[in-house]
């Protein structure tokens, strides 16, 4: 009998032996939360700006197969670069076609194969990936999880999206129960551990935060924090809600590009350097391997976890 789930784990296991194996390796971020509409796209094109800035390769991948989302920001910003004749730099862009067959099983299937292909035609000549998700739960989106270095999840500042990741008890704020996604994390985490013995550093960062004070804000905060610490997260300080994350899509520029008048038409304003240094926040608290300071880092880890067969519960699976 065919079984769905033995093909994930038969090709999953095979992508990540042939990473091993590759001499160089991408370092894999990626952009998840089940919740739909809490930052994902947008944080994921402000990393791969971010990363690019920087002078890395990038490649960049949207397994959100309906919206495709990133695939048309990414486009935009082609077309806006073309128009103008600007030189600003391009992730090398792949995404995943739906495939439209009568069986769920042969869909899935074939949206896998096209995932593992991208995913070894970047992995050896690429310093990143950025893979954006969907925001609900298939096992192509668990199988991304699984190869994820750094897992960023936006979410929104909401007991709403906050249900997501934990129950809370509505008189003391403590976690009751981890939910349905970081419970897929977890598992995410071990199927990685299993395979090629990799870490994954879980960041959660609040999104669009208000900028009126409120008591939902900090009841927020120490619940999430108390969250953190069931889940093996860390927490990145939050971006707040701005009309830049949503106006420049249509030209495909973000808050970390040049804004100016060959840019944009105008120079940047006061709300669009606060986004800029949110965003650099978030980059710098993810520590990526992008100066000598995240590269050691990376090194450390990836030493640390060589030698050792430790049992799982021994690992210490929390980044500091
Ligand atoms: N910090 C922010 N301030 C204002 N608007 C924001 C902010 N972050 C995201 N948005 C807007 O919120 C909407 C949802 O964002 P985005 O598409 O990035 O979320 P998503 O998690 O990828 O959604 P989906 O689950 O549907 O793929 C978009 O209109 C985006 O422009
Ligand atoms: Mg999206």
């Amino acid at each position: 009998m065919f079984d769905g789930a033995q093909l994930v784990l038969g090709l999953g296991k095979r992508m990540f032996v042939e990473r091993k194996l590759g001499s160089r390796q991408a370092y894999v971020i990626v952009c998840g939360n089940e919740k739909g509409g809490s930052g994902k796209t947008t944080t994921a094109m402000h990393l791969i700006v971010a990363l690019l800035n920087s002078g890395h390769k990038v490649a960049s991948i949207d397994l959100d197969t309906r919206q495709l989302s990133l695939s048309r920001y990414i486009e935009n910003r082609k077309n806006w670069i073309h128009k103008n004749g600007l030189n600003l730099p391009q992730s090398d862009h792949a995404h995943l076609e739906k495939a439209n067959t009568d069986s769920v099983l042969d869909n899935e299937s074939s949206e896998l194969r096209r995932f593992s292909e991208i995913v070894q035609s970047v992995e050896k000549s690429y310093d990143f990936i950025v893979i954006d998700t969907p925001g609900h739960d298939s096992y192509l989106m668990r199988l991304a999880h699984s190869m994820a270095d750094t897992l960023v999840t936006p979410l929104n500042d909401s007991y709403i999206d906050f249900d997501v990741l934990g129950h809370v008890d509505p008189v003391s704020g403590e976690v009751v129960e981890i939910s349905h996604y970081a419970t897929m994390v977890r598992e995410a985490r071990r199927h990685r551990r299993s395979v090629d013995n990799g870490l994954l550093d879980w960041v959660v960062v609040r999104n669009r935060l208000s900028h009126l004070g409120s008591r939902n804000k900090v009841n927020m905060l120490e619940s999430l924090k108390n969250l953190s610490m069931h889940l093996g997260c860390r927490l990145a300080d939050g971006i707040s809600e701005r009309v830049i994350f949503r106006e420049l899509f249509p030209i495909g520029m973000t808050s970390l590009d040049e804004l100016s008048e060959e840019t944009i038409g105008s120079g940047p304003s006061l709300s669009h350097l606060a986004a800029r240094q949110e965003v650099r926040s978030l980059v710098t608290m993810l520590r990526l391997p992008i100066d000598e300071v995240g590269k050691r880092r990376a090194e450390a880890r990836k030493k640390w976890m060589d030698p050792s067969q430790k049992p799982y519960s021994e690992l210490r699976i929390f980044a500091d």
